[in-house]
């Protein structure tokens, strides 16, 4: 099964960007263990990051049509976007909503809200990395693999 890993603004420089909230992994190193994590569980990974709002609604339009399963952290814009609410209400496959850190602990009110959360099989937050890996579990189960 192919799977999606969409990353949204400011991952791309994971490992650089405060580490102390986000950790020392850089996003090709997140990509790596995505595709490996993924091929453990007979999945076809695929990691994408993008700056651009967009992109990213383009990514899940296509997702929508081909039915395939992904696994979102859409970084700041899962605070705030209805235009990204409404991308993830037109998916058809399981969504899997992740974050590094848990936004709910944040001290930032804008961060305690998700715009993800009512589409997705499950929020995975505060783990880290390893929460892709938790995601992808999710996703396995909820296929039925
Ligand atoms: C994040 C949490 C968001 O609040 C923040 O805007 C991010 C990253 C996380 O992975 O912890 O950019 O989604």
């Amino acid at each position: 099964t192919r799977v999606l890993v969409l990353n949204g603004p400011n991952l791309g420089r994971l490992g650089r960007r405060q580490p102390e909230i986000y950790g020392t992994t850089t996003h090709d190193e997140l990509a790596d263990l995505c595709v490996a994590w993924g091929a453990e569980r007979g999945l076809e990974v695929e990691v994408r990051q993008t700056n651009h709002e967009g992109e990213l609604l383009d990514w899940l339009n296509a997702a929508a049509d081909e039915r395939t399963p992904v696994v979102l952290n859409a970084a700041a814009w899962t605070h705030y976007s209805y235009a990204l609410f409404d991308a993830c209400g037109q998916l058809e496959a399981p969504l899997v909503e992740v974050h590094i850190s848990e936004p709910k602990q944040r001290p930032e009110e804008f961060r305690h809200y998700s715009v993800v959360t009512p589409f997705a099989v499950e929020v995975v937050a505060g783990h880290g990395i390893e929460g892709y890996r938790m995601a992808l579990d999710v996703l396995v189960s909820a296929l039925g693999q």
